[in-house]
């Protein structure tokens, strides 16, 4: 498939040099699209820097973590007047950051105080409506001091005082097209996005038993493990224990799939790479083990197409940018790699690992959410009402919305208002016959100003 129009549009944006937020729904192409604008950026000749807040995120769309890309320490940032001095960031014409919904407020702070300094394009793509930043209660203590509040409850990057001033320009994709097959699904997904629990009525008929080739999606890796480890147990054939290795460094918080990995024939498996050779399987493509051969690699029955499949180990490398001064470009040198087979235990995932997925068959357990789009990055992963398993009933206390995230959105979509030179030059007379009496400002006078000094 093509690029659709406002998809193209966002590409075109890109090449112009625009600061950016890409924002949609879940399934709308964001990825898809952020890798169409790294490729024509880099044939564009531009220096391209891509990151993501996680070490998994960044290893999914060829990266690296913002820590290590700004030189960040695992400290919190909020500090903002300190520069990054990292070759790569001085060098790169554009800065672009995947996820952004999960980059914390102190972190972005720390990006938007360098690239404003340092007058680089940025490209920002991610739906605030999932996955918060995570802030573990030291991090909570320690923000809470640094932006003088009394207890910070959440640290999201558009908070950070560098997100309005570095004025992006803000593209959404409306298309669902991970659900382009089922209009009603993707309709009531968009209404939960932002909280809506009209589609609870609608997503309630989707409760059902658990369909046994379905991948199961649930709330704390706890749940998961179980749900894994139980079913390997419950086979009866050998098992087998493949072990990870490393070359050079690799963190551990990074390996994409587990280092000493149990498996059995007849185990349920996720593939965790694209095929390398044709276009067999890729990223997320799950099926069943069929059986292991000599050299290390594994058999495995595709779910869907019923193929069978040889997946064998794969390389994964950690890589870090430097910048090469003759050719005055930025190269990508691999720090190390880890090589294991792309595999893991699919009978169950969390929410946290499926966000970004697609999957076409899919049980949903919501029974132990707890935050923001936690409901939404679960039920949004699947492309059809009849692949989606609703194991309980949901409630409208389980469709959590952050408040700040909705009057962000609500504020993204109010119309641009233009204004006259005769506007200006009134609204210019009322601020100086106000600025003795400013408790005589209107609340619409008090709108005006803020528009005209945004515009
Ligand atoms: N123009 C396109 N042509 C073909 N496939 C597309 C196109 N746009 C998106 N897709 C496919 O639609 C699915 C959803 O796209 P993608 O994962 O990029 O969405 P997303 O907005 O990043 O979703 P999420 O918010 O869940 O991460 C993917 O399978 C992707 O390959
Ligand atoms: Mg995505």
């Amino acid at each position: 498939m093509e690029l659709t129009k406002e998809q193209q549009e966002v590409v075109d944006a890109a090449l112009r040099g625009e600061n950016i937020y890409l924002y949609g729904g879940a399934g709308t192409g964001k990825s898809y699209t952020l890798n169409k604008i790294v490729n024509e950026l880099k044939d564009a000749g531009k220096k391209v820097v891509i990151t993501a807040p996680t070490g998994v995120a960044a290893i999914n769309v060829h990266g690296v973590t913002i820590n290590k890309a700004f030189g960040l320490g695992i400290k919190p940032s909020p500090n903002s007047h300190i520069i990054s001095t990292q070759t790569v960031i001085r060098e790169a014409d554009v800065i672009i950051v995947d996820e952004i919904s999960m980059v914390r407020r102190d972190r972005f702070d720390y990006i938007g105080n360098t690239v404003n300094r340092l007058n680089k394009q940025l490209i920002v793509v991610g739906d605030f409506a999932q996955l918060p930043p995570i802030i573990t209660p030291k991090d909570k203590e320690v923000l809470s001091k640094a932006y003088k509040v009394s207890e910070l409850k959440t640290a999201y990057a558009f908070e950070s005082v560098q997100w309005e001033r570095l004025n992006f320009k803000p593209y959404q994709l409306t298309e669902s097209i991970r659900q382009n097959n089922d209009a009603t699904l993707a309709e009531n997904l968009n209404k939960i996005r932002l909280g809506d629990t009209n589609a609870l009525p609608y997503l309630n008929t989707l409760v059902s038993d658990e369909d046994e080739t379905a991948i199961t999606i649930c709330a704390t890796n706890k749940e998961a493990d179980n749900i894994n480890n139980k079913q390997l147990e419950s086979l009866d054939t050998e098992e087998v224990t493949i072990n990870g290795r490393v070359i050079g460094t690799f963190k551990e918080n990074n390996y994409p799939v587990p280092t000493e990995l149990k498996l059995k024939v007849g185990a349920d498996v996720v593939i965790c790479v694209n095929d390398p050779k044709s276009d067999k399987y890729q990223n997320g493509s799950r099926g069943k083990i069929v059986s292991f051969n000599d050299r290390g690699g594994v058999i495995v029955e595709l779910y869907g197409d019923g193929n069978h499949v040889l997946i064998e180990p794969y390389e994964w490398e950690d890589i870090e940018y430097v910048y090469d001064e003759i050719t005055d470009s930025i190269e990508e040198i691999t720090k190390g790699s880890y090589i294991q087979l792309p595999l893991k235990l699919g009978w169950a995932v969390t929410i946290h690992k499926s966000q970004g997925q697609t999957y076409e068959n899919v049980n949903v357990s919501l029974q132990r959410i707890w935050e923001s789009g936690q409901a939404y990055v679960a039920l949004s992963r699947a492309t059809t009402a009849k692949g989606l398993h609703l194991l309980n009933s949901i409630n409208a206390s389980q469709i959590i919305v952050d408040n700040k995230v909705i009057n962000f959105y609500k504020g993204l979509s109010q119309p641009i208002v233009e204004h006259t030179e005769e506007d200006i030059s009134a609204l210019k007379n009322k601020i100086e016959n106000c600025l003795t009496e400013f408790d005589t400002l209107t609340e619409e006078t008090l709108h005006k100003i803020v528009q005209l000094v945004k515009g």
